[in-house]
This record gives C-alpha cells, structure tokens and sequence, in this order.
C-alpha cells in the first residue's frame, strides 16, 4: 500500500512536468484504471487520443491501441508501459496475405478491425472497433468486403448486411475460449442473471447473450438495466468499471479463463517509469502512417 501512495504521488508530478495525459483500457489492472484520466473501450481512447490537448499520452492497453493513438495524434508522444503488450488476433493477419486476397477480389472494399497492425490498417479502406463495426459495414459504399482479422465480430456483423463478407481467420484467444457449455453452467447457476457478451466470443455463444456489445456498451447496459445480476462474457478487467457504477448489483464472470495476459503485462509501476524516462515510444514510420490515418479518420467520422 505505501509503495502504490508513493507510485501514485511520482506519477502526479510527472504527469504536469510531461503535460501527460493517461488512457487505459477497460481490461487493464485496477491499479492503472485507477489513475487513468479516461478510461475506455478501443473506440473510446481512439477518440480521446485525437482530441487532446496534452503533449504526451500514456497508451495503457495493448500495442496496436498505443500505434492508432500515434497515428491520429502524430505530433504527439505517444509512451506504453510495455512494448511486449501485444494483442496475438492482430498478429494473425500479415500485410501479404492481405495483398493476396485482395488482388483476387480487386472489387471488395476492406474494413479492418481497430485489432490490427499499422501496415494492415494502411492497406485498409476503413476501420472499425466493437463499438461501431455495424454501422461502419453498412457505411461502406462497395456490395464487397474483406473483413480481416476477427471472424467472430466478423460473423456477428455479416448478421446485419447483405453484403458479401470474405471473412480472415483470426480470433482473441482470450475471448474465443468462452463456450457454450460455459455459458450454460453459469445460466443454471444464476438463473436471473442476464448474460452479457462480448462479439469476440464465438457466434454460438453471442447468440446466448441478452446483450452484445463493446466493453463501453456492456458497461453501459449493466449500469442502466433493472436487472440485479450478471454473467459477464469479456475480459475481466472491465469488473473494475462494473462495479463502480454498480456497486450493488452482482457480476459473475462466465469462467476465470476471461483474462487477457496481453492487457495484464502492463502495471502502474511501468506506467510511472516510461513518463519519468520517456520510453518505450511508439514509433510508426511515416509513410505507413499517412495512409493508416485516413482509415482511422473515415471510421471516426461515421454517425
Ligand atoms: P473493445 O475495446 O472494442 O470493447 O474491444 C475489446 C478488445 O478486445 C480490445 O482488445
Ligand atoms: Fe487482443 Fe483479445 Fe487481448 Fe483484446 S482481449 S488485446 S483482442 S488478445
């Protein structure tokens, strides 16, 4: 306890001395939540980091979050606590697989999830995050489109267009674990739950959810719903938000497989040592990153 005081009081000194702002994912440790100026799901902090003020933005989530922050805010310092906190889905799609599939569909527009490397969302049309990825397909003026890398959002969102979606492979491994006969054991356990569910989880365990959603509309749902008590399907981290806002209602998490070791890599002593020496620094090269931006800008504008 007295060395997380101490963290806490470095880290407020640093903070003004950098002109710092903090950003942290909903699946970050409670202790880094804690401290955040927003907290927030992809989308969330996709938007804060273009919109600040501050001269440095300390990216708490996984490594893709931190480049799209950089890519929107590129006279920005964009630190991370931990340059090994990757995100293994984005990691699944390559920029020459990419190139392939679409030379043989030349017609099809590619809508990439915000779960991606810079290289990828520069070869990408638009991007997307869980929070807005039905209105960005049914945004996309092409009757064609390569979806890569989550076929599970992927699957969900096929569900709301007649559009022809050439789905990639890829998948989180944290939330891909989450089955049905999970579910189910949970369902008989609390029978006046409500199941609410992220669309990373396999379609056959989406189509159990009361709610589908990002993390910010799962929170947002909880907090608004009569409902008294909830299994939670996504990443345990986002207890921290939960019970927060609700402190009276009950949240049980579908299994305590639901944790991204990715997200949890991070911890608030890293997040005080790279404001005080100023690294790890996200760096994209700028060709890259001019023509990621433009598919990061067009998803921030859909309505
Ligand atoms: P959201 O932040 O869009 O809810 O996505 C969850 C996730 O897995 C981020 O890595
Ligand atoms: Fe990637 Fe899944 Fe972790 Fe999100 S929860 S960072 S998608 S591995």
């Amino acid at each position: 306890a007295e060395q997380t005081r101490e963290l806490k009081e470095r880290l407020a000194v640093l903070k003004k001395e950098r002109n710092a702002i903090i950003l942290a994912h909903y699946y970050q440790r409670d202790e880094i939540q804690e401290v955040a100026d927003f907290r927030g799901d992809s989308f969330l902090l996709a938007q804060k980091a273009a919109e600040t003020d501050a001269d440095t933005i300390v990216f708490c989530g996984v490594h893709f979050m931190g480049e799209s922050a950089k890519i929107l805010a590129p006279n920005k310092t964009v630190l991370i606590p931990d340059e090994r906190a990757g995100c293994p889905m984005a990691d699944m799609v390559n920029v020459e697989g990419l190139k392939a599939l679409k030379s043989r569909h030349p017609k099809a527009a590619v809508v990439t999830y915000i779960n991606s490397s810079a290289e990828i969302k520069a070869e990408t049309d638009i991007c997307c995050t869980s929070a807005n990825a039905v209105k960005v397909i049914q945004s996309v003026d092409a009757d064609e489109i390569i979806w890569v890398p989550d076929k599970n959002l992927g699957d969900y969102v096929s569900k709301f267009t007649d559009k022809k979606m050439i789905i990639w492979e890829g998948y989180c491994n944290t939330h891909d674990m989450l089955s049905v006969k999970d579910v189910m054991e949970m369902k008989a356990q609390y029978p006046d739950a409500q199941f609410v569910v992220h669309p990373e989880c396999r379609p056959e365990v989406v189509k159990l959810g009361d709610f589908v959603g990002s993390t910010t509309a799962i929170i947002k749902y909880c907090k608004e719903s009569d409902c008294q008590q909830f299994i939670v399907g996504t990443e345990d981290g986002t207890g921290y938000q939960l019970r927060k806002d609700s402190p009276h209602k009950t949240f049980h998490f579908a299994t305590k497989f639901l944790v991204c070791p990715n997200m949890k890599v991070n911890n608030l002593k890293k997040v005080v040592k790279c404001l005080e020496t100023m690294q790890p620094q996200i760096y994209v090269p700028p060709h890259v990153a001019e023509k990621a931006k433009l598919s990061l800008e067009r998803m921030l504008q859909v309505k």
